[in-house]
C-alpha cells in the first residue's frame, strides 16, 4: 500500500502496476493481480495486489540453507534473465535487492520472481545512454541508491550471500 503524494504523482503505485502488467509474460517477473485506489481522511492510497508467495523472498530461502550450487547458480541465471528483460523493454529497476525477489518452488526447482519496482524508471529511448538516465532519482530526489552499481552490487551480494548462507 502507498500513499499518493502529488509531487511524487510520476512513481506511485498505480503507475508501477499499469507498467509492469504491460509487460510480455517473463517467468521472473512477479505481475500484479490488481490495483485499488482509496479515497480516505488522510489522503489517497494505492493498494496493489499481488499473490502470495509462500516460500518468501530470496533472503529467507537462501537463510533457511539446504540449496544446492546447482539451485543457486540457477536463481541468480533466472534473476539475470528478469534484470535483462527489463532493460530490453526500457525499465530500470533500482530497487533490486534480496527482499524484492520472491520465490515460487516448483518440484526442486526455485523460480525466482522480481518484484516491487515502485521506483523504477522508464527510459526515455531517445536518450542515447541508459547509465545517464538512471542516474536520476525518483521524483526530484536524486538519491545515490540509485546509481547504476548498485545493480552490480545486488548481483554480487547475491553471490556472496549464497555462498556464505
Ligand atoms: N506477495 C508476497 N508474498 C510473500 N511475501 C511477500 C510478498 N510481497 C512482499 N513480501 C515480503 O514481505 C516483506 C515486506 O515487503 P515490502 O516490499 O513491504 O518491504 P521490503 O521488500 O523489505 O522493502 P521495500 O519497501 O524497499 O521493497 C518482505 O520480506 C517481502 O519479501
Ligand atoms: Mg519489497
Amino acid at each position: 500500500m502507498a500513499k499518493v503524494k502529488p509531487e511524487l504523482e510520476s512513481v506511485r503505485l498505480k503507475k508501477e502496476v499499469e507498467m509492469v502488467n504491460q509487460l510480455p509474460p517473463h517467468p521472473n517477473i512477479a505481475y500484479y493481480e490488481e490495483c485499488y485506489t482509496f479515497k480516505e481522511m488522510l489522503g489517497e492510497y494505492d493498494f496493489g495486489v499481488l499473490q502470495y508467495y509462500e516460500e518468501g523472498n530470496l533472503l529467507q530461502l537462501l537463510k533457511k540453507g539446504n540449496i544446492s550450487l546447482e539451485q543457486k547458480q540457477s536463481i541468480l541465471t533466472q534473476i539475470l534473465a528478469g534484470l535483462q528483460f527489463l532493460h530490453e523493454n526500457g525499465i530500470i529497476h533500482r530497487d533490486m535487492k534480496p527482499h524484492n525477489v520472491l520465490i515460487v518452488k516448483r518440484g526442486n526447482e526455485y523460480i525466482p520472481k522480481i518484484t516491487d519496482f515502485g521506483i523504477s524508471k522508464k527510459l526515455d529511448v531517445n536518450k542515447s545512454s541508459i547509465f545517464s538516465n538512471s542516474l536520476v532519482g525518483a521524483g526530484t530526489n536524486e538519491n545515490p541508491k540509485y546509481h547504476p552499481a548498485i545493480k552490480a552490487w545486488f548481483i554480487l551480494m547475491i553471490i556472496s550471500s549464497a555462498i556464505v548462507l
